[in-house]
């Protein structure tokens, strides 16, 4: 891929200070495009901001709980004041399947009300309320427009926690149907389906143990064998993004090393 993808193009990008977000902010900007950064941990956000302006890139950090309708509502219009349209929504931000005291993934069972009221909100509302907020966005401006949000490979097969995957299967649905929706307006709707990656996601999330032999043996479940960079789904959410895409909607792209292919 060369020169810049997204050049002058609006995007605002949720879960953006961490992880699969922050590279994709990164990259976003380094393209050309505007970034207004979207998330809970201010701290966080406001350091992949600077750096992003230390690089020469426009970007904004606004905080946002995207359980909060009001707050990704607001993250919208402030890409709108700022950047005068949208063109892009990146719903990314989301949480991993609940954990035990010990640190352990909780079995499907064990999962309290809170767990699953949270994965619920964060993983499935959060991605609504952001596709509905650009959907607005976009109709006011005439139409066009592009979503992508990130599933993950546990939504696309038996992988993962169950309610967590219950979640992304959730979104990987959206795509497809929103595809058949929006696409007489000109509104593209794509997933990004990562792999194993080692987040501040994973801490917590796919197991505390990030030993070198814990991380060995998530990389051999993979036929690549090699744990996923969050650059990686980053990059193929930029290439959806951007006109490199411009017939490509309602898939779900794995970025799992070949998980994907064994079902
Ligand atoms: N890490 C993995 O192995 C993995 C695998 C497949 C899919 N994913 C998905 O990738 C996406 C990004 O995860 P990551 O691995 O980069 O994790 P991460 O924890 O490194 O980053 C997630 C970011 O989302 C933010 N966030 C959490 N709750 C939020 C909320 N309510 N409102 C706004 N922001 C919130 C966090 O503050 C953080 O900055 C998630 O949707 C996750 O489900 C991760």
């Amino acid at each position: 891929m060369n020169g810049r993808l997204l050049d002058g193009k609006s995007a605002v990008i949720t879960g953006s200070g961490s992880g699969v977000g922050k590279a994709a902010a990164l990259l976003f900007a380094e393209n050309g495009a505007k970034v207004v950064c979207a998330d809970v941990r201010e701290d966080w956000n406001e350091a992949v901001v600077a750096q992003i302006r230390a690089a020469g890139g426009e970007a904004e950090a606004v905080r946002c709980d995207v359980t909060k309708r009001a707050d990704v509502d607001a993250a919208v219009a402030r890409a709108v004041l700022a950047y005068g349209r949208l063109d892009v929504i990146y719903n990314n931000a989301g949480v991993a399947s609940p954990m035990t005291p010990q640190g352990a993934m909780k079995s499907f069972v064990e999962a309290t009300d809170e767990d699953i009221d949270r994965l619920l909100a964060i993983n499935v509302k959060g991605v609504l309320y952001g596709c509905q907020a650009a959907i607005v966005q976009f109709r006011k401006q005439g139409g066009g427009g592009v979503i992508v949000n990130t599933a993950s490979v546990a939504g696309m097969i038996g992988w993962g926690g169950a309610l967590y995957g219950a979640t992304k299967g959730a979104i990987v649905n959206l795509a497809r149907r929103l595809a058949f929706e929006l696409g007489p307006e000109n509104i593209r709707v794509n997933n990004v389906c990562p792999g194993s990656m080692v987040t501040n996601f994973g801490i917590g999330g796919l197991g505390v143990d990030l030993s070198q032999a814990a991380l060995d043996s998530m990389a051999k479940l993979q036929p690549l064998g090699r744990i996923i960079d969050p650059s990686e789904p980053a990059q193929v959410a930029l290439f959806l993004a951007s006109d490199l895409a411009i017939n490509i909607t309602g898939i779900n792209v794995p970025v799992d090393g070949g998980v994907a292919a064994g079902k």
